[in-house]
């Protein structure tokens, strides 16, 4: 679904992204792992048209689409979440949910004037949708309350939601489980794996805990450096000696390594 071709994204002299090349395969859940500040979310960025990169391309399902703003991208299916969740903290869950762009068709002073019955229809409409995206990711009770009261996993789970109320077909999660406890990342897990297996969905998710990556991701890239270091299955990518090294004893066979504060978007 996705080529990357010898991306860079340098900033001044410094090279953020090195030349990276990688696939993501249609219908796949690749992970991308690598040490902090490798470059996994200056990748995303450039990807999901955030940052302009410094040369490369980015060809989605054949079409070059390098450089593109991110609501082009969006309008194609290509959706991101932030390493940090960006909610409408005022508003409640289900608003949140309500106001994704796209969801919504009836916007605009002709339809307004005009057609106010089949405006009314598309918010219930957009609602019962809301309220299914809710059902899904189990977290309904929580659908009245404001958006910033959300611990930092459902607000997690509140960002997976928002890919739901369009059609996606590619999502990048930056840290979806970073500062979440092991309950609501086991829901997250599951939620991508029944979005991936039940609505196509392709993902591509940057973690740090390798239970995590272990359990949902096939094949596994690492990022080191700006460049694209090793990919395989999990099992053997946690086995790879340039990929311990990469990790210099952070503790990648022990499972969880460091986890990072902080989005560069
Ligand atoms: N806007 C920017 N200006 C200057 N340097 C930047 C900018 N964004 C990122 N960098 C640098 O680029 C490098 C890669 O950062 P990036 O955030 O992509 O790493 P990462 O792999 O996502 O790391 P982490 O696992 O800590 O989130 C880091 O050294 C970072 O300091
Ligand atoms: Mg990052």
């Amino acid at each position: 679904m996705i080529q990357v071709h010898d991306l860079h994204r340098h900033f001044g002299g410094f090279r953020a992204v090195d030349g990276a090349s990688l696939t993501i395969e249609t219908g796949s859940i690749t992970g991308l792992i690598g040490p902090n500040g490798a470059g996994k979310s200056t990748l995303f960025n450039v990807i999901a048209g955030v940052l302009p990169p410094t040369s490369g391309r980015v060809i989605m399902d054949g079409e070059d689409i390098t450089g593109l703003p991110p609501h082009q991208l969006f309008h194609k299916g290509l959706l991101r979440t932030f390493q940090l969740a960006h909610e409408f903290s005022s508003m409640t869950v289900r608003e949140n949910l309500m106001m994704v762009p796209g969801a919504q068709t009836g916007e605009t002073l002709w339809n307004t004037w005009f057609q106010r019955a089949r405006i009314r229809n598309e918010e219930r409409a957009l609602r019962q949708k809301a309220d299914e995206v809710l059902d899904f990711l189990t977290i309904s009770h929580v659908a009245d309350e404001k958006a910033g009261n959300l611990s930092g996993g459902q607000k997690k789970l509140l960002e997976l939601g928002r890919t739901m109320m369009v059609d996606a077909k590619i999502v990048f999660l930056d840290e979806v489980g970073a500062g979440v406890n092991r309950t609501l990342l086991g829901t997250i897990g599951d939620a991508i794996v029944r979005l991936n297996r039940e609505r196509g969905y392709t993902f591509c998710v940057i973690e740090h805990d390798m239970d995590f990556i272990g359990r949902l991701c096939d094949p596994v890239i690492v990022m080191a450096a700006g460049k694209v270091l090793a990919e395989g299955p999990a099992a053997h990518i946690m086995e790879n000696e340039a990929v311990i090294e990469a990790y210099l004893g952070t503790g990648l066979k022990n499972k969880v390594v460091e986890t990072t504060t902080g989005d560069t978007a």
